[in-house]
């Protein structure tokens, strides 16, 4: 069965109401039977769907769909006090990465470029994972943006993103009081669980202008068969929401548009002032929501486990950790909480 059409039955139920098998095949043109496969591959991407024998189908909650002239109109009044340009938007239904998809594009080294997908059927992580997103549950897009001091000039890229994230998540209600943290590198968790990925990829010359791809999947919502097939806790920014809170009366819940136009709007506000300032402008705010400072972390680095204390970043965004005596400047690791 192919994935568009598995595609095109979600979004014939994305109402969250009951469609029947019939119904959903005449619109598409397809056999009750296609819908039935196609209802199975959505399941094995982790959508949450019911069936009733006499009712059809329908999904667990509605699905918000991506609205490209909202998210526009959205961006638009995020950004007001920008003076910067905004990105070229694009909404696409079904991706293999936005990552993969913008690298390809004759555009990307003109001008800043945001592509946002309800779907990646092979999206990808850090360290060559698979990252799974379920249509309709997640934020997966990525954005391009070209920089022209060289790769020496992008050290501490990463972290600066998750600053930018954090920061559109706080501003929709899910901040530091509510346990939201920076795993170094980039990683953001709520209470220890993950709720976002950044994966970060850069093309072009060493010395010379350089486009950085910027790929970001926020788990939105987050069905339990979804939360069993990831191999790390994970979270949600609607369950992580939820949560109550003591004393404060926490901003409404953001629907997806919402929330996505908030993330690329801080995003583009970041990546301005990196170009400009670099990572000392986001490094004390990366420091206050850093989950390991003082703590005891278990880091693989080369292929090596090593156990140590995490102390911080320096100025280009490296990890400083103390272990057996000894003081470590960690590039490239991967960190766990002990
Ligand atoms: C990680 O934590 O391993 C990074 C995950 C990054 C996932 C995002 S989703 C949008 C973009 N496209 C991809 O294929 N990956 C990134």
């Amino acid at each position: 069965m192919s994935e568009a059409i598995a595609y095109a039955a979600f979004r014939a139920l994305a109402d969250g109401e009951w469609h029947s098998g019939e119904e959903i095949g005449q619109s598409l043109g397809v056999s009750r039977a296609a819908v039935s496969q196609s209802v199975a591959l959505l399941a094995e991407a982790g959508v949450s769907i019911e069936r009733a024998r006499a009712k059809g189908y329908r999904l667990a909650q509605p699905v918000e769909l991506l609205d490209p002239l909202k998210l526009k109109q959205l961006i638009a009044r995020e950004a007001n006090h920008r003076t910067g340009p905004s990105p070229e938007l694009s909404v696409m239904g079904i991706v293999d990465s936005t990552n993969t998809r913008l690298a390809g594009a004759d555009f990307i080294a003109q001008t800043p470029h945001a592509l946002a997908a309800e779907w990646q059927t092979r999206g990808r992580g850090r360290l060559g994972r698979r990252w799974l997103a379920p249509p309709g549950d997640a934020l997966t897009f990525s954005l391009s943006w070209r920089f022209d001091d060289g790769a020496a000039a992008l050290a501490g890229l990463s972290l600066a993103v998750s600053v930018a994230v954090a920061r559109a998540l706080t501003d929709s209600g899910l901040g530091y009081a509510e346990g939201l943290r920076v795993k170094w590198p980039n990683d953001l968790l709520c209470h220890g669980a993950k709720l976002c990925g950044i994966l970060i990829e850069a093309h072009g010359d060493m010395l010379g202008p350089t486009t950085v791809i910027v790929g970001v999947g926020i788990n939105y919502r987050l069905h339990e068969s979804a939360r069993a097939a990831i191999d790390q806790a994970a979270t949600s920014y609607v369950d992580a929401h939820a949560q109550p809170l003591t004393g404060m009366a926490r901003p409404r819940l953001l629907g997806r548009n919402a929330l996505l136009a908030k993330v690329i709007a801080q995003l583009s506000q970041a990546l301005e002032d990196f170009a400009r300032h670099g990572f000392l402008a986001f490094r004390d705010a990366w420091l206050h929501l850093h989950a390991h400072t003082g703590k005891s972390i278990r880091y693989v680095e080369a292929g090596q486990a090593h156990v140590g204390t995490a102390l911080g970043v320096d100025q280009h965004g490296a990890l400083i950790v103390e272990s057996q005596g000894h003081t470590r400047v960690l590039t490239s690791a991967e960190v766990q909480s002990l």
